[in-house]
């Protein structure tokens, strides 16, 4: 069992939200508990604020941010967190995604008055495809918010998952008093303070009339009759339901204020699984193996036109990673060492002699790696789980220099590598067609083709529903299908059968006129 104590302390998750809703706050709390950093307001926000959607400098400022804090690291009570950032716009969504193919856990954080929005709930999708354990966090209990029962049942129904609290508020908003912690029997007061860790009252449960000298007779006797209903209702938290994906612990506090955040961290630091093994298309892999594995799950470019590096975000799932060690690059076959290999922790990044299953690793990069890469010791692996989502916005990229036809697509072939955005090519008419999340995204690929790969493009528009793999075991009846739709037949960079609808309406027909044919809304299936 190599490395096993290493491997049973490491905790690898991100912290997912709707934006605005608190995670980046949360963040910060959490390194502040970690040490990691001693004032609040030192995390700079990775987020892209709405108001800067065209003003290109400014995201790429706050891209440059975006790779210091993309993986924090940080000591806490004897365990190795990694806490993977992930960028708040939704016109990143995708890189999102990815990201959550790299970590053990997650921590939703879903804001008291507005509950659960849109982009919790993609990522719960992607979250419950792959059976992550979630914990969530209910935040701005010291605002206004809705009735926590009526948080919990939104949470069920909206994210698809049962959910048990682990802790309960005293009130809400101005009347706001403190949460009782279900999992320990302690209760704390609030205090609101963005500095300060909350004050503990000494109880032996919530019957102990140190309750009532504390938050008063009548908010006493409603706290004991919600916990009653809480029992009534909810089974007992089952910590095996948790790590197989089936229950999500739910914790209230308000971030801004360290209230609550504390409670948190200790039950996931004890709840949260360690990394887990991988599976391969050649075999599962399990982090205490000796030797040595790895996938890349993200790659940053360097924003600066006259370095065109990147760094590869690599997560060790087996062995240990050393600094200068040859690992085999499995798609080109190459051997590769790595001189200055970076970790992680808090805000910095300096170079590791070492790394273990379920630490990220930087290594830098002038473009021999691609989005789900593996590395290993020798052996012949593939990783698999990184999949592509469907995108939701279309357009045909066209060349307007026709000298520099090389440069861009060599650009576009480099940003997709990175995963910037999805390219499909109209098998009908071979033009090139980008797909990606959100807007942002074309204005990014046309800059940086410009200012990285001299080369210029314009967009054109083309109305698109969706873009859905297909597959059949009927060759027949496939070969069918594609000759009917072959006006609306792609393939994707690996060559795969892509279908353009461009309605709603016309996949539901194709879904009912085909039955043969298997749609997918995502590459993995
Ligand atoms: P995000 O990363 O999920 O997008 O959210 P972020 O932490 O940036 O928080 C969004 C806003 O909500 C911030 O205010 C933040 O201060 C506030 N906030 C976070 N937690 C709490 C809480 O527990 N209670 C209250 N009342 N507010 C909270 P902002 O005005 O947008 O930004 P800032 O100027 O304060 O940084």
């Amino acid at each position: 069992m190599a490395n096993n104590a290493e491997i049973q302390r490491r905790r690898t998750f991100a912290i997912i939200s709707h934006p605005d809703a608190g995670k980046t706050t949360l963040t910060e709390k959490l390194l502040l508990f970690g040490g990691a950093i001693h004032v609040a307001g030192a995390v700079k926000s990775n987020k892209i604020k709405k108001t800067a959607t065209s003003d290109w400098m400014e995201i790429e400022k706050q891209r440059g941010i975006s790779v210091a804090t993309s993986v924090m690291g940080f000591e806490y009570e004897g365990y190795k967190i990694n806490i993977l950032d992930t960028p708040g716009h939704q016109d990143f969504a995708e890189d999102t995604y990815r990201t959550l193919t790299a970590v053990d856990s997650v921590i939703i954080v879903v804001d008291v008055a507005k509950g659960v929005e849109m982009q919790t709930r993609k990522l719960m999708e992607v979250c419950r495809m792959r059976n992550t354990p979630v914990i969530i966090f209910v935040n701005k209990l010291d605002r206004e918010g809705r009735d926590p029962f009526d948080i919990l049942d939104e949470l069920e129904s909206e994210l698809k998952i049962s959910v048990r609290p682990l802790s309960w508020p005293i009130n809400i908003g101005a009347r706001f008093k403190g949460v009782y912690n279900i999992y320990e029997n302690t209760l704390d007061l609030f205090t609101p303070d963005k500095q300060r860790v909350s004050e503990r009252v000494e109880i032996d449960d919530v019957n102990d009339p140190r309750v009532d000298e504390a938050v008063g007779p009548v908010d006493a006797a409603k706290l004991r009759e919600d916990l009653e209903l809480i029992e009534g209702v909810y089974p007992d938290f089952d910590e095996q339901e948790y790590l197989a994906g089936q229950v999500a612990p739910v914790f209230f506090g308000s971030a801004l204020n360290t209230f609550g955040v504390k409670e948190l961290l200790d039950c996931f630091v004890k709840i949260a699984p360690s990394p887990k093994p991988v599976v391969t298309e050649e075999r599962t892999v399990a982090p205490d193996e000796e030797a040595f594995s790895g996938f890349v799950f993200k790659i940053h470019a360097n924003m600066d036109p006259n370095h065109r590096s990147c760094i590869a975000f690599l997560k060790v799932c087996s062995g240990k990673f050393e600094r200068n060690a040859p690992y085999k690059h499995i798609r080109s076959g190459k051997v590769m060492k790595f001189s200055s290999p970076t970790a992680f922790m808090a805000q910095k990044k300096s170079v590791v002699d070492e790394a273990y299953p379920g630490d990220i690793v930087g290594l830098p990069d002038t473009g021999n790696f691609k989005i789900g890469d593996t590395l290993t010791s020798g052996e012949e692996l593939h990783f698999r789980g990184i999949p592509s989502f469907s995108p939701e916005m279309f357009k045909y990229i066209e060349n307007t220099d026709p000298m520099k036809s090389k440069q861009l697509d060599k650009g576009i072939q480099q940003l997709m590598d990175e995963g910037v955005a999805q390219l499909f090519t109209n098998t009908f008419n071979n033009r090139k067609i980008i797909g990606t999340v959100g807007q942002l995204q074309f204005e990014v690929i046309q800059y940086r083709l410009l200012h990285e790969y001299g080369a210029q493009c314009r967009w054109e528009p083309i109305s698109l529903y969706k873009a859905c793999w297909i597959e059949s075991d009927d060759a027949e009846a496939l070969a069918a299908f594609k000759k009917r739709k072959h006006q609306f037949m792609a393939v994707d960079r690996q060559g795969r059968d892509v279908f353009l609808a461009d309605s709603n309406y016309v996949l539901q027909m194709a879904r009912q006129d085909f039955p043969k044919i298997n749609f997918h809304f995502t590459s993995e299936f």
